[in-house]
């Protein structure tokens, strides 16, 4: 152990500075270049906090009406992008297709990789946030065999994902400005979250100096799993689960049973020993979007609201300090939008590519070394190899 620190988890190790994101876990704070989540989601949108998480300031103006044309004017893919979805099971799920299909527009723009170039890196943020949406899009468009539908540049990002989800060429899709403005909120919730799982996948990948698009899909893959991004999906599976009231009191004891594995998702975190502030937009967002569209008594909403109290006052939860993080509520959002459970954590990567991406810009943009942890080898001592016949 002597020669360097053990620390499985990474549960005290920083692996990097970093000037994006700071996170107050114990006071429940999060701020984005120094701007509080709460004012950021209250009084911006998302294409804004993109700007601000990849150029450190809030852009004036002019800056803001060029970035978002220019965003607007990448949400294109490249034609042939299309035959390779042809290639997957409509049954995929979604995950499955994105770490494919966003990994591969390396192979469609060799333009702009050298990522020494800081134009380059700059190009590749652009496609990779404008395109993300569209590929997303197309993920869900497969799976229901309806025909893909092209992005529109008088739409903004958030409505332009729901035109892309739900129009077909037959109908338009009707915006309504409360569930475009809940969704927007949903991407910003996501944008960044400092050194996650993910993003620290993100940072390794690019340590090497694979490419961006690469980078990303590494991300991607490490978002999957249910303990990181795919919580969204795992609580409203929950949620349908547990299905009534009176059924909760029997999940909160499983989640308490130290010899049943079962977790209430949706649940703790490993940074925030308070309420994730994420969380309370979230809850506030959910209610304004039930509300909407008549839908205050959702089951579903009920059996959240009421497990959230009852966690929140039980001993078990309060002395673990396990608190709502920012996928509790996001699931019930993005059901009463009409994305299917399996998008859900498409939709957390699309947000999150912002993310990923500055980070990996910060990196590049510095100096850096190589990512390479060591390890504690528990192995064989040495020994002589054995010929096949004494074995
Ligand atoms: N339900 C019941 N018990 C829990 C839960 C939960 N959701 N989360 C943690 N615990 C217990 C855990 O059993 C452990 O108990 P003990 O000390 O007696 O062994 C203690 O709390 C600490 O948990 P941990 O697993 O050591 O903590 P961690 O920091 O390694 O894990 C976590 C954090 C988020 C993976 C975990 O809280 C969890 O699995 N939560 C449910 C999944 C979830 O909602 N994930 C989304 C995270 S937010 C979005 C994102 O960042 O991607």
């Amino acid at each position: 152990k002597g020669l360097f620190t053990y620390d499985p988890g990474f549960v005290s190790t920083a692996a990097t500075d970093s000037a994006i994101t700071f996170i107050d876990g114990g006071k429940g704070t999060l701020l984005h270049r120094g701007y509080p989540i709460e004012q950021l989601a209250e009084q911006s949108d998302f294409l804004e906090v993109c700007y601000l998480l990849l150029n450190g300031e809030l852009p004036n103006a002019d800056q803001k009406a060029e970035f978002v044309n220019t965003v607007t004017r990448h949400t294109m893919v490249h034609e042939s992008i299309a035959d390779f979805f042809k290639g997957f099971r409509r049954d995929a799920h979604p995950m499955a297709i994105m770490c494919g299909v966003v990994g591969a527009l390396s192979a469609f723009y060799h333009d702009s990789l050298d990522i020494t170039n800081p134009r380059h890196r700059e190009i590749s943020a652009f496609r990779l946030v404008a395109k993300m949406p569209t590929l997303a899009a197309m993920t869900y468009k497969h799976g229901i065999g309806q025909p893909f539908i092209y992005p529109r540049n008088d739409l903004s990002f958030a409505e332009n994902f729901l035109h892309m989800m739900f129009a077909t060429p037959a109908e338009e899709y009707k915006v309504n400005p409360v569930l475009a403005n809940a969704m927007d909120k949903i991407f910003l919730l996501h944008a960044d979250h400092e050194q996650n799982a993910s993003t620290s996948t993100v940072r390794l990948a690019g340590s090497s100096g694979a490419n961006p698009f690469a980078c990303i899909a590494s991300g991607i893959a490490a978002l999957w799993g249910p303990a990181h991004g795919g919580a969204n999906e795992a609580v409203l599976t929950m949620l349908e689960e547990i299905g009534d009231e009176s059924k909760i009191d029997e999940f909160v004891a499983r989640a308490k049973d130290k010899n049943d594995p079962f977790r209430l998702m949706g649940f703790g975190h490993r940074v925030y020993k308070n309420y994730d502030p994420r969380a309370t937009v979230m809850r506030q967002c959910c209610d304004e979007v039930l509300a909407e569209l008549g839908l205050e008594n959702d089951p579903l909403l009920k059996i959240a609201k009421r497990l959230e109290q009852i966690a929140l006052e039980d001993p078990y939860f309060v002395e673990k300090k396990l608190y709502p993080n920012v996928d509790f509520y996001s699931g019930i959002i993005l059901k009463a939008l009409g994305i299917p459970v399996e998008m859900f954590t498409v939709i957390f990567a699309t947000g999150r590519t912002i993310g990923w991406i500055s980070h990996w810009n910060e990196m590049i943009s510095g100096s850096y070394k190589i990512g390479r942890p060591r390890q504690l080898y528990t192995g064989a001592a040495p020994r002589d190899f054995v010929s096949l016949d004494n074995r």
